[in-house]
């Protein structure tokens, strides 16, 4: 039986551990790869390749206190649209490196707040990206929404574009708490945004909420968790709040002291996650939860689950190809990451260039620890007959860094021969298990298993 005591020992309540959505992590990229590598990397992909684009506002109108995302604030159209000439010049630039009849997998607008795009924008947008990847009857393209900075003409315009999921920003209900993180939202709004989204036919719809806010208490996620499950969200994903004032200096606006607890944190995962298992929404890795019939339930139990910038997917294009400032493209080669300041990234598209600023090139076992720690985040276990199949490896020494792992956790994930496998009651420590695997991150002990 995992006790929180034995998880607190094995530090999972100090760990300031990365979610995992790539391996190795963005902080470990590098300088070394720039737009050279990401022409070729575009170029090597197969005539007729299915591909994903993801593509980045980073503007909103109101900027919240505890959010983390890089983005700027503006109450002028001016800097977003001479944003939106750059996107669809650096959409022209992708076309000419392209090869011939690739195909749209998946479509996301991220942020930032993408729907402070006027419908006139975003139908210019969403035309610049079609005349470079045609949607097709499968594609699904996503848009990241503020409830607060939506309205009937703009989603008009994105249903109009072929939208077909929304992703609805909560957080949490409680105006107590809202007002601490500087995100005030009525229960009402979100109501009516996400009774417009549906109105429009779009297929599925997408909640964030957050746990380990200041003041949040058992009683108080229990009531937002209540008030989002009347509203039939199709998948959400619980994030933790992370608390980062050092680098997201709106933040400390936030006062420390009102934020729970490691122990407390992790209490009001297990009531939300209670909650959702109780309404019959099936779990997905970490911090996702969707119902018996989304495409992330379907993925999981066909073990197609994948892991990527934007968490959970079930896409299966080869590569991610991401669009505006400081976006990441993930290629069979390795990762690309564009300039982060939006000037630095216009300035590179006006001069013809892509704006590649740093990345990762894989080599040595990246790719066989980046599927482990993607097995870890998906379905608790690692395989080890497909690390051995599709890397090559003996299963002696397979086995040999697993039984490392597992008795580095006091025997929590557990080794059979099929693999290591984490039990129910030691989940949380997931992300822990996963960065003892990871050779770029130094573990507790000071070294990464070596294999
Ligand atoms: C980039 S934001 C865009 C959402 C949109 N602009 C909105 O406000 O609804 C996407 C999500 O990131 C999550 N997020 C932002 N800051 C966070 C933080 N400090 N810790 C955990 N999650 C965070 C929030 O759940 C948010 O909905
Ligand atoms: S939560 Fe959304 S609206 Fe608020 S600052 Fe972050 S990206 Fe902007």
């Amino acid at each position: 039986m995992t006790t929180k005591s034995q998880l607190g020992k094995l530090g999972l309540f100090d760990a300031k551990v990365p979610r995992y959505t790539s391996y190795p992590t963005a902080p470990h990229f590098n300088r070394d790869v720039g737009p050279d590598h990401f022409a070729r990397w575009i170029g090597a992909l197969a005539p007729g390749a299915e591909i994903s684009l993801y593509v980045h506002v980073p503007f909103c109108r109101r900027l919240c206190w505890f959010c983390a995302c890089r983005t700027q604030g503006t109450q002028s159209d001016r800097p977003v649209a001479a944003y939106l000439e750059t996107l669809k010049a650096e959409l022209r630039l992708l076309g000419a490196h392209l090869p011939e009849d690739v195909r749209l997998s998946r479509l996301h607008w991220g942020g930032g707040t993408p729907t402070l795009l006027s419908p006139q924008m975003m139908e210019e947008l969403a035309g610049a990206i079609k005349e470079v990847v045609p949607f097709g009857h499968t594609t699904e393209f996503s848009v990241e929404i503020d409830p607060n900075e939506i309205d009937g003409e703009r989603l008009d315009a994105l249903a109009g574009a072929g939208m077909n999921r929304a992703s609805v920003g909560v957080q949490d209900f409680d105006p107590a708490i809202q007002t601490t993180i500087g995100r005030l939202q009525s229960f009402e709004i979100t109501r009516d945004a996400i009774e417009e989204i549906r109105a429009r036919g779009v297929a599925s719809l997408n909640a964030d909420i957050l746990y380990g806010l200041p003041h949040q208490s058992n009683a108080r996620i229990t009531e937002s968790v209540q008030k989002l499950l009347s509203l039939n969200p199709d998948r959400v994903a619980l994030y933790g709040y992370a608390h980062v004032p050092w680098m997201a200096k709106r933040q400390q606006m936030i006062p420390s002291d009102a934020l729970p607890t490691p122990q407390e944190r992790l209490e009001l995962f297990e009531t939300a996650r209670r909650l959702f298992l109780w309404d019959h929404y099936e779990e997905i890795g970490i911090d996702h939860f969707a119902t018996r019939s989304d495409g992330l339930s379907l993925a999981k139990k066909a073990g197609r689950l994948r892991r990527n910038f934007q968490g959970y997917t079930d896409d299966t294009a080869e590569a991610l190809i991401g669009i505006g400032a400081s976006s990441i493209s993930r290629f069979p080669q390795g990762y690309a990451q564009n300039a982060a300041a939006t000037g630095a990234h216009t300035a590179a598209i006006r001069e013809g260039r892509f704006s590649t600023a740093r990345g990762h090139v894989f080599a040595g076992d990246d790719l066989m620890r980046a599927r482990m720690i993607e097995q870890l985040m998906c379905e608790f276990r690692i395989d080890a007959a497909e690390i051995c199949d599709r890397f090559g490896i003996s299963r002696a020494v397979v086995f040999a860094l697993l039984r490392r792992v597992s008795d580095d956790f006091d025997g929590l994930p557990e080794v059979s021969e099929s693999g290591l496998f984490i039990p129910e009651p030691a989940r949380p420590l997931a992300r822990m298990i996963a960065r003892h695997l990871d050779a770029y991150e130094v573990n507790q002990a000071g070294h990464s298993s070596a294999i």
